[in-house]
């Protein structure tokens, strides 16, 4: 038998990829595996000749390409949701390391019904005027972002005080804004106007009950947990680490100019050591119940970085689950070997998988 061939799922520009650092990483990781790792988008699949255009690294930078055979397994990591793309993944032409999940409003309200999940959950009700009036009744502090968005773009932090409403955010390009209001029908007109220019495709806004979350003051810190499945097909929570927002901005996350600090010492430093013990096992648990949750809705998965927030008195709660997760957290922590593991965690899944695809269905008389 061959070796092993793992396609990897992605969008590209031509001969340019969204994540070429990342996609070389994996490439070589691969190799050191034992199995023939490419890249390929939804326009590169031959269907009837059963033949693949994959894309590898030359070695003089840049990309090139060849026809592969047909791979044993696809890790989809397509982060540009084109028609295209959606269409050719709802084909079940491969055995997939990662079945597809859902957008954040979707998630949100899943796991706000979920009894297992449901403790962490923010308030979140879909954006409406009346829904705004109702949520800043009840809260200081909303967050305002797009049910199917990503990397901080369009959210808004809307804070209630006592001369009016202030508002800081970033656009979909991530350019800052601000804006004050003295009453709220001029609020509500402004508001208006973002939901309606920044939606994405057909997606809604979703207004959340907002988090103190400024463990740093002045700025937004979260957590972000990698729970990946290992080499046994186990889920395991390869790490975690804390991002903390730059000076007056809404969010933390590290495109937005985010800094990443481990985790450990920083939560000693601001709860001290027995609170962050239990702050941890809370995390891991949090974690778990999730994945279960997802699986059970949208069949196996393979990897997720989950978005938790740690308010000022400790509190735990789910921002976001990412399923396609960045590892760069780990490499800005100093943390090489967490980024290496959790860059060959999904290939070594990939291959149990298709190992375990192989075996005979387990005969339980003579099973032992
Ligand atoms: N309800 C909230 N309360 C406080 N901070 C929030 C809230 N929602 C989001 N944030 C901040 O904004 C960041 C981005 O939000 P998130 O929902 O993860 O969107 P994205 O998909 O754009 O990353 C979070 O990491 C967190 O720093
Ligand atoms: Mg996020």
């Amino acid at each position: 038998m061959g070796k092993p061939h793992i396609g990897i799922l992605t969008y590209r520009n031509g001969h340019r990829f969204q994540e070429p650092g990342y996609f070389r990483r994996l490439i070589s990781e691969g190799q050191k595996l034992g199995a023939t790792v490419f890249l390929f988008s939804h326009e590169d699949a031959f269907e009837q000749k059963r033949m693949i255009r994959g894309f590898y690294p030359s070695a003089k930078g840049g990309w090139e390409n060849k026809l592969f055979p047909w791979p044993d397994v696809v890790i989809d990591r397509c982060r540009k949701g084109s028609p295209g793309y959606r269409q050719f993944r709802k084909k079940k032409l491969f055995l997939y390391a990662n079945n597809t999940y859902t957008n954040k409003w979707n998630a949100t309200r899943l796991f706000m019904q979920d009894d297992a999940v449901q403790r962490w959950m923010p308030h979140t009700v879909a954006y409406s005027p009346e829904h705004l009036k109702e949520m800043l009744k009840k809260y200081r502090l909303l967050y305002i972002k797009p049910g199917n968005g990503t990397g901080g773009r369009s959210i808004l932090k809307l804070t209630r005080t006592v001369e009016g409403y202030t508002v800081l955010g970033r656009d979909n390009r991530l350019v800052k804004k601000t804006a004050r209001f003295q009453t709220l029908p001029p609020l509500i007109r402004w508001l208006n106007r973002w939901v309606k220019t920044e939606r994405i495709r057909e997606g809604n806004f979703m207004i959340q009950q907002g988090l103190d979350l400024s463990l740093v003051p002045g700025r937004a810190t979260d957590t972000r947990l990698l729970i990946q499945k290992n080499e046994l097909g186990e889920w395991d929570i390869t790490g975690l680490g804390i991002r903390i927002g730059g000076k007056n901005s809404s969010t933390s996350n590290l495109h937005g100019g985010g800094k990443a600090v481990p985790f450990e010492s920083f939560m000693v430093q601001r709860f001290g050591p027995e609170k962050t013990k239990s702050i941890l096992l809370e995390c891991r648990e949090l974690a778990r119940q999730v994945v279960q949750t997802i699986e059970r809705h949208f069949g196996p998965m393979m990897e997720f970085g989950l978005d938790i927030g740690i308010d000022v008195n400790g509190r735990i709660w789910l921002i976001e689950v990412n399923p396609k997760p960045g590892r760069e957290i780990f490499k800005r922590i100093g943390r090489m070997d967490l980024y290496r593991r959790s860059i060959q965690r999904p290939l070594l899944y990939a291959l149990y998988l298709l190992q375990a695809s192989k075996r005979p269905p387990l005969n339980r008389e003579n099973a032992g």
